[in-house]
């Protein structure tokens, strides 16, 4: 069956992560980014593409450096309320009462919740015209103790796996529950 662009979506996970960049004020900026993915192995490279425009891209392209906080069941309400609307000189962080810790390498803050933290600086941009796709070179990758049983995550990172991941409320993050809704409804691909 041949289907849109946009409902094939349900077919390619994106992690749940929120950046965290810094403003040339210093103010910490953070928002909520699934177009995420590694440059193949290891992951010396990875890439995030943005809308235009975007408080995140602009602090990224001020002063290079960012991070990926990989967000898990944990957190991840209020990590999603950094997606509102704030004006850029505002702190998401601050306005919404997320906790965060310093990063090792980086200016942005890791925020505390979040399973896992990727700390990158910027390596290249590609500028579309609706689109940009910065690509940041790893400097720190680091797991969350506080997840962390052994070597084995007891979390595991919430994925995006639907087409209208804003419109399902509780259900975003659940990939076996956003599964069912979807492609249990065939509505949804018609
Ligand atoms: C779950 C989720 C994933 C998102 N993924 C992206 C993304 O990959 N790229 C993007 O440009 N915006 C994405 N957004 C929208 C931005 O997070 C949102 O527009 C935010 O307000 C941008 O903040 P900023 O202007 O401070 O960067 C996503 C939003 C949500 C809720």
């Amino acid at each position: 069956m041949e289907v849109r662009p946009d409902q094939f979506k349900i077919m390619l996970t994106m992690p749940v992560t929120v950046i965290t960049t810094v403003n040339s004020e210093g103010s910490s900026n953070a928002a909520p980014y699934g177009c995420v993915m590694p440059i193949l192995r290891p992951l010396d490279l990875i890439a995030v593409a943005s809308a235009l425009p975007r408080d995140t891209l602009r602090n990224i392209r001020d002063n290079g450096q960012f991070v990926v906080n990989v967000m898990g069941k944990p957190g991840f309400e209020s990590a999603m309320r950094t997606a509102k609307n704030y004006p850029p000189e505002v702190s998401e962080l601050e306005a919404e009462g997320i906790e965060t810790i310093p990063s090792k390498k980086v200016d942005p803050p890791r925020i505390s919740e979040a399973i896992g933290w990727i700390e990158a600086v910027l390596d290249q941009e590609v500028t579309g015209d609706n689109y940009a796709l910065t690509i940041g070179r790893v400097l720190c990758a680091e797991l969350n103790d506080m997840y962390l049983k052994g070597k084995h995550l007891t979390e595991p990172p919430a994925v995006l796996l639907n087409p209208d991941y804003r419109i399902v409320g509780d259900s975003i993050g659940d990939a076996r529950r956003t599964m069912k809704l979807f492609l249990g409804d065939s509505k949804k691909l018609s």
